[in-house]
């Protein structure tokens, strides 16, 4: 099933439920730029082509779903556990945990809808890139860790007493080992110093390979994992205004690197549109989502404008989410209720919903020298939280842990008005 998107669509609208309504694995390219956690408000200067844009970058309790937490603890019990250790740092009232909360969540929905060979470009600084590389790091796997791209900059003012703060980071991850990298796009020019050291042998290379110590590679040299792009100078053609913008020369860099001409670029949190503008340059089609409307007043400005595109005036406008096709209409997703053992426990079971039971006994067990959690039962149905409520109802329960037989637990789930067989 394909993408149920058309190309050139922004979204005004919250990332979470347009990220929920796209199809399964149809993404080519992530980037997303979300806030930085600054715990600030950021405001687009009066008289600027993005007057009136602003963006809050504070999580608070009440920016909380009680529904996210409970998706994240079936899903990826792992961030369930990384997330209570956040908040077990930062003391009751926990922005950290709220704004990682915010994130898993979204990024979860991300890893979905990107196709096998897609990557994700996560664009942060190192106020919360040391929690955010775990959170990659439990959805994407430690093994789809591509690189950390440091992005160094120039720019005025310095702190006193600290060294000036002069670089984001950006992390870049894939679905699988099949991932695009198009290292010919993204080549660099050689310093003039090795130029002059290696006149002689420039051209002298094997296809496709940089030979180091005895040529250089015509094409270029390889590129390193970080990068020194000029921000958007006040006077510069492209600035728009809007706070947090990204040079365009940072963007054109990531999609050509990862993504080939009709591939499709999504942008969840695409603000003035920079993702979008740089997609349309470089023939891509792309998708952005932001919950300001000016992304959708600036995307037509700045692809007249700054791509000269004939499309400029062809973008689509969604004040709601898509509906994903590539499930029945009477679809319910489905997970298991899992009844997990321990023999210090006797007589008591953890009786909870997972996704992947495999994973979450993993989980216990690494909490467990002995590794002595046993998986006894599990049951997959479309009414797991129904179920899951009613046996902790129904018997006499101590947070997780339940106190009954195994075959009446069983019988119970199992008889559940409305379960289904598997
Ligand atoms: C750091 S800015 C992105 C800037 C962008 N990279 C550019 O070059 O213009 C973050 C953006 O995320 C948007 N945003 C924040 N929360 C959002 C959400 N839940 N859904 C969609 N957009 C969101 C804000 O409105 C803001 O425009």
């Amino acid at each position: 099933m394909g993408l149920n998107i058309d190309n050139r669509t922004i979204f005004c609208f919250d990332n979470l439920e347009v990220l929920r309504g796209i199809n399964t694995e149809c993404i080519d390219l992530i980037y997303l730029d979300p806030p930085f956690n600054k715990k600030k408000t950021f405001t687009a200067p009066i008289g600027s082509s993005a007057e009136g844009a602003e963006f809050s970058d504070i999580f608070r309790e009440k920016d909380l779903k009680e529904e996210w937490l409970t998706d994240i603890k079936e899903d990826h019990y792992p961030i369930h556990e990384l997330l209570s250790a956040v908040k077990n740092i930062e003391g009751k009232q926990s922005y950290n945990f709220c704004y990682l909360a915010y994130m898993a969540i979204r990024l979860m929905e991300c890893h979905r809808v990107l196709k096998d060979n897609g990557s994700l470009y996560l664009h942060c600084d190192p106020t919360m890139s040391h929690y955010l590389k775990l959170v990659l790091d439990c959805i994407f796997g430690e093994k789809n860790f591509r690189n950390e791209i440091v992005w160094c900059y120039r720019g005025a003012g310095y702190p006193k007493k600290d060294f000036g703060k002069r670089h984001d980071i950006i992390f870049r991850y894939s679905i699988t080992n099949k991932y695009i990298f198009n290292i010919d796009e993204v080549r660099e020019e050689y310093a003039e110093a090795t130029k002059e050291r290696f006149k002689h042998y420039i051209g002298n290379v094997r296809e496709g390979k940089d030979f180091g110590q005895q040529s250089l590679n015509p094409k270029g040299r390889h590129p390193d994992d970080w990068l020194q792009i000029q921000p958007i100078a006040p006077s510069a053609k492209e600035r728009t205004g809007y706070p947090t913008q990204k040079p365009l020369a940072l963007l054109e860099r990531i999609i050509k690197a990862s993504s080939n001409e009709g591939d499709m670029v999504l942008d969840p949190f695409c603000g003035c549109a920079t993702t979008c503008v740089a997609s349309e340059k470089l023939n891509r089609q792309w998708i952005g989502i932001d919950v300001s409307v000016k992304a959708y007043e600036l995307v037509k400005i700045r692809t007249e404008k700054e791509v000269k595109s004939l499309f400029a005036q062809n973008i689509e406008f969604s004040t709601k989410p898509p509906e994903r096709t590539d499930q029945g209409v009477n679809y319910r997703p489905q997970k298991y209720v899992y009844i997990i053992s321990h023999p210090k426990h006797k007589g008591f079971y953890k009786v909870g919903v997972a996704s992947n039971v495999k994973s979450r006994l993993g989980s216990y067990q690494t909490g467990d020298p002995e590794r002595n959690y046993k998986l006894e039962y599990s049951f997959f149905t479309p009414d797991f939280r129904e179920i899951e409520t009613y046996i902790h109802q129904k018997y006499e329960n101590n947070f997780e842990w339940v106190k009954g037989t195994l075959e009446d637990i069983k019988n119970d789930i199992e008889g559940f008005n409305g379960a289904q067989s598997r």
